[in-house]
């Protein structure tokens, strides 16, 4: 699928006319990287840009912030979302129609644009919900067999290598993947084992806590 045809397949999507757009023009993996990091910017800000934000630091706690994730993280949900492995009920309905029309580069290229962005984050006031969610996200919970979170996500929760970045992401949406982890609608044996024994008072602290940090 050409750049253009790309763009207005993905625009169709979103008016909800689900159209089909014939394959024109030249092989998308052969334009050159500037090509690629262009037509990147240009979906970020006309297609995913109205949920996530132009920059990636959506205002709505339904969409997940992407300012500042890693890129390799970005890439592989992408990949997740095109190939339908990553399945809880939102993944499907919102992110499995956008990704099945972005070929390898162009996810790349995404990637790349969103990894540079600066992260914004929310406050948060509940000063004693942070401070707990603070303790489980640095120490774990021993005696329930929760891990602590910074032993993957990095002491600052920037992200570190293929484990996300979790700071300043909308609670409400961290609150949501930890319940799916938990269920294994999104399917990940690493944070199944994590999220089984939190109780939802527990991460509701912890996404507070993660929301608020810059
Ligand atoms: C109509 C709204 C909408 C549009 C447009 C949209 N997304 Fe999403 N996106 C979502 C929702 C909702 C989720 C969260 C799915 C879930 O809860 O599992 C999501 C999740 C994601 C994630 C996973 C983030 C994470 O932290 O794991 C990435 C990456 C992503 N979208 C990238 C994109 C890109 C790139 C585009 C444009 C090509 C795009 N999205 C367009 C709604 C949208
Ligand atoms: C053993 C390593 C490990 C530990 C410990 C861990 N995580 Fe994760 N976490 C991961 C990996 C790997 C992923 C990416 C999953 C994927 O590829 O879909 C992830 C993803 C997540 C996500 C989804 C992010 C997004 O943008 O969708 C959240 C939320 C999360 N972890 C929260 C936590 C919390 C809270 C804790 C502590 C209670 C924790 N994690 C502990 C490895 C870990």
């Amino acid at each position: 699928m050409s750049a253009r045809a790309e763009l207005r397949h993905l625009l169709a999507l979103i008016a909800g006319t689900f159209t089909c757009v014939a394959l024109a023009g030249s092989a998308y993996a052969d334009e050159p990287d500037a090509a690629a990091a262009a037509h990147a910017r240009q979906l970020a800000v006309a297609v995913c840009g109205t949920c996530h934000g132009v920059q990636g630091n959506s205002q709505q706690p339904k969409f997940p912030r992407l300012a500042g994730q890693g890129a390799s993280y970005l890439g592989a949900q992408l990949r997740n979302f095109r190939a339908q492995t990553r399945g809880d009920p939102d993944a499907i309905s919102y992110m499995w129609g956008m990704a099945s029309a972005l070929n390898d580069e162009t996810i790349d290229a995404l990637a790349q644009y969103y990894t540079h962005q600066s992260a914004g984050r929310v406050p948060v006031r509940d000063a004693a919900l942070v401070a707990s969610g603070r303790s489980i996200y640095e120490k774990g919970l021993p005696d329930k067999g929760v891990p602590p979170c910074a032993g993957c996500h990095g002491s600052d929760a920037h992200g570190v290598a293929d484990f996300p970045r979790l700071a300043g992401q909308h609670s409400q949406y961290i609150l949501k993947q930890l319940a799916s982890f938990q269920s294994n609608m999104r399917n990940v044996a690493a944070m199944h084992g994590v999220a089984v024994n939190l109780r939802t008072p527990e991460m509701e602290a912890v996404a507070a806590y993660l929301q608020g940090l810059p």
